[in-house]
């Protein structure tokens, strides 16, 4: 038994933030973005919400696959950016969607985290738990981004994308996760200040300054562009090898979009065809956990994916995360 995907969705902000906008409030231009990024464009929640887009990405997909709500065993959210500390993201696209039988949890393992999610799913349904899971990739990223920083605020967007795996016969694929929490500090956003004596009891120093501190994003890009280049390529190579195959029974890898060079990079160290590296990272930048699936559903409305053709998913980012997953298009 193994989990095949049978439909898929996305749902993007309307606003639309162009290079140029953000040349008007941090001193970058249109051309060093889209020469050292790839990235044109981006979307930005503003009515919208985690939960609402996720809702609305999953909606799709299961409208795709035939899938009534009350057949949904498993809800799972990756996100790092969920509207609440809980509520989990999960659980309002339960209530949105009124999948009334789902268990419903979320997931956090940044821009690694729909491939993590995926992966999850593929466990409990090739274990026999779960038959129907929904995944979805969510994020608001925009909140909390640093907009004085122009060395981060330029890569990245809001969105969110779904996929709805169903259990069927056929052939288990061997899947590849690592972390490395050491690379930790390369990527990095901060939570709740739990740090000082006392903790956040009345009285104590933390007290104080207790709440989100308002850093934002902050990133080393240089090392995260080498960790990049280097264990993405090697992890797919693990994929393929554990599974006998090589990168020419590929038939699309489906990157996470961090930004065209890494992208190009990782091309050329498997040394394929860029044709079969699709991008749409220049309409959306980098929406973290959100970008496989916008991209999967994307190519799938084209109807650019077969039935039958051979996929890499490769997700990696902060923690630091890398991982690969192999899959045959059931569509
Ligand atoms: N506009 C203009 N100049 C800029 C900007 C900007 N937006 N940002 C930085 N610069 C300047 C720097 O200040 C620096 O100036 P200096 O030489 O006077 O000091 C110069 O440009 C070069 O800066 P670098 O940081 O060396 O630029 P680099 O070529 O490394 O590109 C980038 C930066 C695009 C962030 C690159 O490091 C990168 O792509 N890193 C990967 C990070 C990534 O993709 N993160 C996504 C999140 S993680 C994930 O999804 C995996």
């Amino acid at each position: 038994m193994t989990g095949v995907i049978c439909g898929t969705g996305a749902c993007v902000p309307d606003r639309i933030l162009d290079n140029n906008e953000i040349a008007q409030f941090v001193d970058t231009s249109d051309q060093w973005i889209q020469e050292r990024t790839g990235v044109i464009r981006r979307r930005i929640a503003q009515t919208e919400t985690t939960a609402s887009m996720a809702a609305e990405a999953g909606r799709q997909a299961l409208e795709e696959a035939g899938i009534r709500p009350e057949e949904i065993d498993m809800i799972l959210a990756a996100t790092a950016t969920p509207d609440h500390i809980f509520p989990c993201a999960a659980c309002e696209i339960q209530e949105r969607l009124q999948a009334v039988n789902a268990v419903c949890f979320d997931l956090n393992a940044a821009c690694s985290g729909f491939l993590f999610a995926y992966q999850t799913a593929q466990a409990y349904i090739t274990s026999g738990m779960y038959r129907t899971i929904l995944v979805v990739g969510s994020e608001s990223l925009s909140r909390i981004v640093n907009w004085e920083d122009r060395g981060t605020c330029i890569l990245f967007g809001d969105g969110s994308g779904a996929a709805v795996l169903r259990a069927k016969e056929g052939r288990n694929w061997i899947p590849a996760a690592h972390s490395d929490g050491k690379g930790g500090p390369a990527l990095l956003c901060p939570g709740p200040n739990v740090s000082g004596n006392g903790g956040n009891l009345p009285g104590s120093d933390s007290a104080e300054d207790s709440g989100l501190e308002r850093t934002g994003i902050t990133m080393d890009g240089k090392a995260v562009f080498q960790f990049a280049v280097r264990k993405v390529p090697e992890v797919i190579r693990e994929v393929l090898d554990a599974n006998g195959l090589s990168a020419d029974d590929i038939d699309w890898f489906i990157l996470h979009q961090a930004n065209r060079r890494i992208v190009e990079s990782v091309a050329k160290r498997l040394k394929t065809d860029i044709e079969r590296f699709p991008m749409n990272l220049q309409e959306y930048g980098n929406t973290s956990s959100a970008s496989i699936p916008i991209l999967l559903n994307e190519m799938n409305r084209k109807g650019l994916l077969k039935k039958g053709q051979k996929l890499v998913m490769a997700g990696f980012g902060a923690g630091l995360s890398w991982g690969a997953a192999v899959l045959e298009w059931g569509i």
